[in-house]
């Protein structure tokens, strides 16, 4: 049976544009019926991972603990944004809940460790066994704070956890949803006339990354260029497809191996 990680971006289910601490349940429950359906139509594993938004993009600027914990306040802010990623993740889960899925929450934190904002050590071994234990358990992870050798605690991204994870697991395919159509030649949110790079290969991936910007919202983790460069560095042969999960059916049609519309990023 196939395996796919479905990273579901920050700003797909949160108010990311406007900086607010709110969760759009209505959009998740959209994402986690397509992905019910999905399951009924064709057969795979699946594990989430979902983004952060302002529930740890905002925390993380305002406690200023992106370049490090030392102090009492950043102490309070590690942990601060940690339980709001709960908050977050506990959405997700009553929702999966809601929609009949098994949804497993796995926290980041308390399975991996970092070194100057770079993943360590991750253990897995849950995950698989969950996986083993039945194709309809979907472990679900998120982005999160967690223990840093030289930075006593730091960021790690949904889109590094996810690249790590494909590679140690081997997944078949990893789906990266977000709230614009793909890569674009120019922010699209910005520039009408920006047009959709239909594939990144090894051939224009220097080209693509000087195009690509930060973000504009707030994003401690560098935005859509953080998500490429995460996965160019480490996703070398296994199908990548950025894709607007904000659309209806995109989920379910990615999922079952239907064309949709986006981005597919392909290095050997
Ligand atoms: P997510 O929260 O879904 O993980 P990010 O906020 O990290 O996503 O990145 C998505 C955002 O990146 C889009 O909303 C878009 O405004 C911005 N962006 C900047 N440059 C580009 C580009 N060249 N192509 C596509 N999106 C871009
Ligand atoms: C960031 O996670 C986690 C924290 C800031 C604590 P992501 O980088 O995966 O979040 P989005 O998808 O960009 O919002």
């Amino acid at each position: 049976m196939k395996t796919y990680i479905l990273k579901i971006g920050g700003s797909s289910v949160t108010e990311k544009d406007a900086n607010e601490r709110e969760a759009r349940a209505d959009d998740i429950r959209g994402i986690a019926k397509e992905i019910k359906n999905a399951k009924k139509k064709a057969g795979f594993r699946l594990i989430v991972v979902h983004g952060a938004g302002p529930f740890g993009h905002k925390l993380v600027k305002d406690y200023g603990i992106n370049d490090g914990v030392r102090g009492v306040r950043d102490i309070e802010g590690f942990v601060r944004t940690h339980n709001s990623m709960e908050d977050l993740n506990k959405v997700f889960m009553d929702v999966f809940r809601e929609v009949g899925l098994l949804g497993f929450p796995i926290q980041p934190s308390a399975c991996i460790v970092q070194d100057n904002r770079r993943i360590t050590s991750f253990d897995t071994g849950i995950i698989d066994r969950l996986l083993e234990m039945s194709n309809d358990i979907i472990p679900i992870l998120y982005g999160d704070m967690v223990i840093d050798e030289s930075l006593g605690a730091s960021v790690v991204s949904g889109d590094a956890i996810v690249p790590y994870l494909a590679r140690k697991l081997k997944v078949d395919k990893v789906l990266m949803g977000t709230d614009v159509d793909g890569i674009f030649s120019a922010d699209p949110k910005t520039n009408p006339d920006a047009k959709l790079i239909e594939t990144i290969g090894p051939g224009n991936l220097s080209t693509v990354l000087e195009k690509v910007s930060e973000a504009v919202t707030v994003d401690v983790t560098q935005g859509m260029k953080g998500k490429i460069m995460k996965i160019a560095e480490s996703l070398q042969g296994i199908e990548v497809l950025i894709f607007n999960i904000k659309k209806k059916g995109n989920t379910e049609n990615a999922l079952r191996d239907l064309k949709v519309k986006g981005t597919r990023i392909m290095l050997p």
